[in-house]
């Protein structure tokens, strides 16, 4: 490979891709070298939630850079993390108060499966130990949060690699992995989505199993599936009988991307930890944590001499910390959250309307501004495009060409089967910009059906 230009030296995520040059980001577009502009319609990766350009944010980075740019959180603490703790636990629910810092959301689920596991030890229950996850669900690319989360294309490479962790099916009502309907399961009150768990638990041998993960709203993996009513609270049950924690990832729904401050909220339902990233800094630094229970807390203080042993160089650093407090508040002082919800709302009828007109939009989910839907051959006959042609990622690829970047996604269904793509534009868009966003939706879904088309009809 020879090497002429800076860019040559760049380990790039796909080598086989050209990568536009970003050099300047404003509200929700950003602008190429060339001087194209692109909509965020993903936030990066649902990320930027208070889209780019934010000075506020930038100028306490820089302060805070200037005033002490690295403590390590071993020896020393900073006035912002003390800041941002209170505003995370503040706004989470009633008994998780503790906020640990971490870099990124895989880390922040590593830090909360092994915390679980502390916890346990501490109070002498040696052998629990075991992690169950969802076969549809991703937790961040580490070697612990890949073992828990269940994306057949992410987890395959490293399988050898992977750790022991259990997994059950998540609720996908519109396709049910157990052949029943939403309607069926709450007539007769029992889901057997929820109920694999305490049949798995009952299988592995209760005291062995530590911790269950799962995010509220599945994101990347399945493009904004919402669970069926009663379902979080069934497994909330489930972990309470058996005595284990309850994480749920809110890496992707934190901080107001569905309507609420965590989307937890709208289901009833407390954990024991949540674990948080991309939003909290609305995308301006590496930042994410995990909020946990007192009742936890207190028992590592009782039970474990007070030490949770772990941590990384980088937790709590203070110029990311900075950056979540300034963007902390931002969400508030700009009343994000509500304008979220209302821009949702629309962006989801617009999505209706524009599935009239393409037969490849299958189901539209997701809630506030984490919104989905799968991607169909042919929706009159429900028939779904081979794994092989890469649906999700074409459709992105023809939005590009228009100005639009989205979140496509494959493995749908069942990790092999499916595809969709997540729209989840800055939650500070603006309608003018939605109509803009679906505009180009529409061009680039009859670009992508044509291609189809074309493409069906020489097969055949
Ligand atoms: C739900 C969820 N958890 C964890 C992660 C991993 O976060 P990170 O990429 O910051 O490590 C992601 C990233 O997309 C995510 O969506």
């Amino acid at each position: 490979m020879e090497r002429v230009e800076a860019k040559d030296y760049v380990f790039h995520r796909d080598f086989t891709k050209e990568y536009p040059m970003i050099v300047r980001a404003e509200g929700v577009y950003l602008y190429d070298e060339q001087g194209n502009r692109y909509l965020d319609a993903s936030s990066g990766a649902i990320a930027a939630n208070l889209g780019h350009g934010v000075t506020e944010i930038a100028e306490a980075m820089a302060e805070q850079a200037k005033t002490a740019g690295f403590v390590h959180t071993l020896r020393f603490e900073t006035k912002v993390l003390h800041e941002l703790a209170a505003e995370i636990g503040k706004m989470a629910p009633a008994p998780l108060n503790r906020v640990y810092f971490t870099s990124g959301g895989s880390e922040a689920n590593e830090s909360a499966m092994k915390l679980a596991r502390q916890y346990h030890r501490d109070r002498g229950k040696l052998e629990k130990h075991i992690v169950i996850g969802r076969w549809q669900g991703y937790h961040g690319n580490t070697l612990g949060s890949l073992s828990a989360g269940g994306d057949i294309k992410r987890r395959q490479p490293y399988t050898p690699n992977l750790a022991k962790f259990e997994h059950i099916y998540s609720p996908y009502c519109h396709r049910c992995p157990y052949s029943r309907t939403e309607e069926i399961c709450q007539r007769e009150k029992r889901m057997p989505c929820a109920e694999e768990l305490e049949r798995l638990v009952k299988e592995i041998g209760p005291e062995f199993v530590s911790s269950f993960i799962c995010e509220p709203i599945v994101g990347s993996q399945q493009g904004a599936v919402v669970p069926p009513k009663g379902y979080l609270q069934r497994v909330r049950e489930i972990c309470d009988q058996y005595e284990i924690v309850l994480i749920i990832d809110e890496v992707m729904t934190g901080f107001g991307r569905t309507g609420t401050d965590f989307a937890i909220e709208q289901f009833g339902v407390v954990p024991d930890i949540i674990t948080f990233g991309k939003g909290v800094s609305a995308g301006y630094a590496p930042l994410a944590g995990m909020i946990v229970s007192d009742q936890i807390v207190e028992s590592l203080v009782a039970n474990g001499n007070g030490r949770f042993i772990h941590g990384y160089t980088f937790s709590g650093h203070p110029v990311s910390v900075a950056a979540g407090l300034a963007a902390v508040r931002y969400y508030k002082q700009k009343n994000v959250l509500a304008n979220g919800k209302e821009q949702g709302e629309y962006l989801f009828q617009r999505l209706r309307d524009l599935q009239k007109r393409h037969s490849s939009m299958g189901q539209i989910r997701g809630k506030g501004l984490l919104v989905g839907f799968e991607l169909l051959a042919d929706r009159s006959r429900d028939q779904l495009f081979p794994p092989s042609f890469g649906a999700a990622d074409r459709l992105n690829h023809e939005a590009l060409k228009r100005g639009a970047v989205f979140y496509p996604g494959a493995g749908t269904i069942d990790g092999v089967n499916g595809d969709h793509l997540l729209i989840g534009p800055p939650l500070t868009i603006t309608r003018e910009e939605i109509d803009e966003l679906v505009a180009i939706l529409d061009q680039s879904l009859a670009a992508f059906e044509e291609q189809v088309y074309t493409i069906t009809g020489k097969e055949e």
